[in-house]
């Protein structure tokens, strides 16, 4: 990279706008698009929890693509240096995001993809055979009775896993343009064509309809659950990676001239449809199902990591043609997402070491991807699977609502949502109003601190999952509290140069 001389180091930029847009759809798009929408959607009143959806996607998911967008391009740093840019009190928040993400989330998600790949080779000969809920909880997983039994590693996920992180490893290793544009590049066209092949197909299977039909019979009587609601707003979130710090960092690489709304209201929409459309397949291959088994639909339908590794499996082995190439495009999809998902948040944690102490990048990828692989073992042994549900409970319910609420209170608050308004309308042709400013500064932090609150109460009631509170204790919520403690230490470091610094470069 060539250093211009005002700047520490030059910062890498995208090649067009829509490698950015590829690579942040990238993102957003992943495992929680393909079945966890379906299913929330089956469980939330069908097509009537598109409304609370729909409002969550505008009142709370637009406007905080907006902002973080809009933070990233405005101080052109990853989370942390976005962060301390505004005030170096407040490092500490990008820290704990992208440690969080990085050591937690991604972990127990790549060992998932790694299971995704293990399908996609079963696929070829239909090895889940004749049982596939006894093949994947004894035999593939071997899950032991609770997450205070160990066991040992189950090796075929290891090996699936090393090959996961490896491509994680070279693709941010290459950097911005030549590795996450140009993967995204060829990830999201074949994610999309592939997705309607699947679509397609299983809309002309018989019983279809009668399957659309359950997904989509709007039961309106489910909106007065206010857990309908939290789920929609916790997808949201989720589905578009806010609050992971990741869209913070790839706004960083965005030019001056940038049209931060039209981009977010992109981003958001395309991921949306996508869940919605994807949905239509997942669902017409459970009337499939139901038909060709005579039971009802309810029966066939699972919670999420049933219904992928369960249901689908049952499903494929039942198609009358061409099932082993179903299996493969299908798992392969389920791959091609969760791996565009992955690689976003390794970039925003290099970014951030990189912004920093300075570090050269294929330093801090090679041993960040080894620390990742290593981390990850954790969820690939037979407990794996229950540390990885507590995990993703409090990580997702909590650490990244507390962190957008921190975000709002610290943006829309003390450095104030018009100045962050006024930077973005004025490199951007589509002007955002007085609107936005509410959103953020109001109805996005109230509607978090309600799903917070709610979420802790329900929490003091029951015990997550029917674990032990020990083990919700000791790997939920202290998970969160450690790489808190982490981020602090980190953000107490001394930078090597002023992170104010590539903003003022570039104004
Ligand atoms: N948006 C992703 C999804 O829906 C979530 C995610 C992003 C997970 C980045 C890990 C890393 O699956």
């Amino acid at each position: 990279m060539k250093n211009n001389g005002m700047l520490a180091h030059h910062r890498p930029q995208w090649k067009t706008n829509l490698g950015f847009l590829f690579a942040a759809v990238g993102s957003a798009i992943g495992l929680g698009n393909i079945w966890r929408f379906s299913y929330l959607c089956y469980k939330n009143g069908g097509g009537a929890f598109l409304i609370p959806y729909l409002i969550a996607l505008i009142t709370v998911g637009l406007p905080l693509m907006v902002l973080e967008l809009g933070l990233g391009h405005k101080m052109r740093g990853s989370a942390p240096a976005s962060m301390a840019s505004v005030s170096k009190k407040w490092e500490w928040l990008g820290w704990w995001q992208v440690i969080f993400v990085m050591f937690g989330i991604v972990l127990y998600y790549s060992v998932v993809i790694s299971w995704c790949l293990n399908y996609f080779f079963f696929s070829f000969d239909l090895g889940w055979g004749p049982d596939p809920d006894t093949f994947f909880f004894k035999d593939f997983l071997m899950v032991s009775g609770g997450p205070h039994q160990i066991g040992h590693l189950r090796t075929p996920v290891v090996f699936t896993l090393l090959l996961i992180w490896f491509l994680n490893w070279i693709i941010v290793f290459k950097g911005v343009q030549k590795g996450l544009e140009r993967a995204n590049k060829i990830f999201m066209p074949l994610l999309f064509s592939l997705t309607a092949v699947i679509v397609l197909w299983s809309l002309k299977l018989p019983g279809a309809k009668e399957g659309i039909m359950v997904y989509l019979k709007p039961d309106f009587s489910r909106l007065k659950d206010p857990h309908v609601w939290m789920d929609a707003f916790s997808q949201i979130f989720f589905t578009l990676s806010l609050g992971f710090g990741i869209m913070i960092t790839y706004a960083s690489y965005l030019p001056r001239k940038s049209n931060i709304v039209k981009d977010s209201l992109a981003i958001g929409f395309i991921n949306c449809f996508f869940s919605l459309f994807a949905g239509f397949g997942v669902f017409a291959i459970l009337g499939y199902m139901s038909q060709a088994t005579s039971s009802p639909i309810t029966e066939v339908v699972s919670q999420s990591i049933g219904l992928a590794f369960v249901v689908y499996p049952k499903a494929i082995s039942l198609l009358p043609y061409f099932s082993r190439a179903f299996g493969v495009i299908f798992f392969g999809i389920l791959v091609i997402a969760g791996l565009s998902s992955a690689i976003s948040i390794t970039e925003a944690f290099t970014s951030s070491l990189i912004d920093k102490f300075h570090y050269p990048r294929k330093a801090v990828t090679s041993v960040l991807c080894v620390f990742g692989f290593l981390g990850s073992i954790v969820f690939a042994t037979q407990a794996g699977i229950h540390w990885l549900d507590i995990v993703d409970h409090f990580l997702t319910q909590y650490g990244l609502v507390v962190g957008a609420i921190c975000e709002c209170v610290l943006i829309a608050w003390i450095y104030k949502a018009q100045r962050l308004r006024q930077h973005i309308n004025h490199y951007g042709d589509w002007k955002l109003k007085f609107w936005w400013d509410m959103c953020v500064r109001v109805i996005s932090p109230l509607v978090l601190i309600f799903i917070f609150i709610s979420s802790v109460a329900e929490e003091l009631s029951v015990s997550y999952g029917g674990y032990s509170r020990v083990a919700i204790i000791l790997i939920g919520r202290d998970w969160l509290i450690y790489t808190l403690f982490v981020a602090i230490i980190v953000a107490s470091h001394p930078w090597r140069s002023d992170p104010k610094e590539r903003m003022l470069a570039s104004e």
